[in-house]
């Protein structure tokens, strides 16, 4: 019921656009994040950052690129990021690849299955995201946007990261 209500109020308030507050599970106030981000056009050309796999309930693989901002304060070591930085993470199913697994002999290969665990942006803006530490964050499952609870996530989980900048990826040369 509190859930209802919380989504309930969420949606009337970004309806009216009267605040960019949204309310999540625990009835606190939380800050949009995701204002204005739509899935930036090309960014599947973006260049590559680095790779994680992920295992337990997420068990994927995962790609992180950047937008030219990224990738250059990447590679330069430069911290904060400027303003106009765009940092891409696709993930895709970790499948064992039977195929694979047959020119090697024995059963070793991994490769990128579906889509999977959405695709999740990071924009810096120090203005427009200033109540989440300069970064937007936000999240498309199959193109749209996820729910605010999810989006409540995001933020905080980066604190953990606050001394790089809330990006936890370092670029793999
Ligand atoms: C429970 C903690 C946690 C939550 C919640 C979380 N992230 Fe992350 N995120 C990480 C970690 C750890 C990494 C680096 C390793 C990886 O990619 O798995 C990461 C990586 C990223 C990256 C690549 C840049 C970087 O920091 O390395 C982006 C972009 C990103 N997350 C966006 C988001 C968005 C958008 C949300 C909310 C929808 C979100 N994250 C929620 C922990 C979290």
């Amino acid at each position: 019921m509190k859930l209802v209500a919380a989504l309930l109020a969420s949606s009337l308030l970004t309806a009216g656009h009267f605040t960019r507050l949204h309310f999540s599970q625990s009835d606190k106030p939380q800050p949009d994040s995701t204002i204005g981000i739509k899935i930036p056009p090309g960014y599947r050309d973006w260049p590559l950052i680095t790779v994680a796999h992920e295992e337990g309930k997420l068990n994927d693989l995962r790609a992180i690129l950047g937008n030219k901002a990224a990738i250059q304060a990447f590679r330069k070591g430069k911290r904060p990021f400027p303003d106009g930085t765009i940092i891409a993470r696709l993930a895709w199913d970790y499948s064992s690849s039977p195929e694979n697994n047959k020119a090697f002999g024995q059963q070793q290969s991994f490769v990128a299955g579906h889509p999977k665990n959405g695709l999740q942006f990071m924009v810096k803006d120090t203005k427009k995201y200033a109540l989440t530490d300069g970064w937007g964050y936000v999240q498309f499952n199959e193109g749209k946007p996820a729910s605010n609870l999810v989006h409540a996530t995001c933020a905080p989980c980066h604190q953990a990261a606050k001394e790089r900048d809330f990006v936890f990826s370092t670029y793999a040369p």
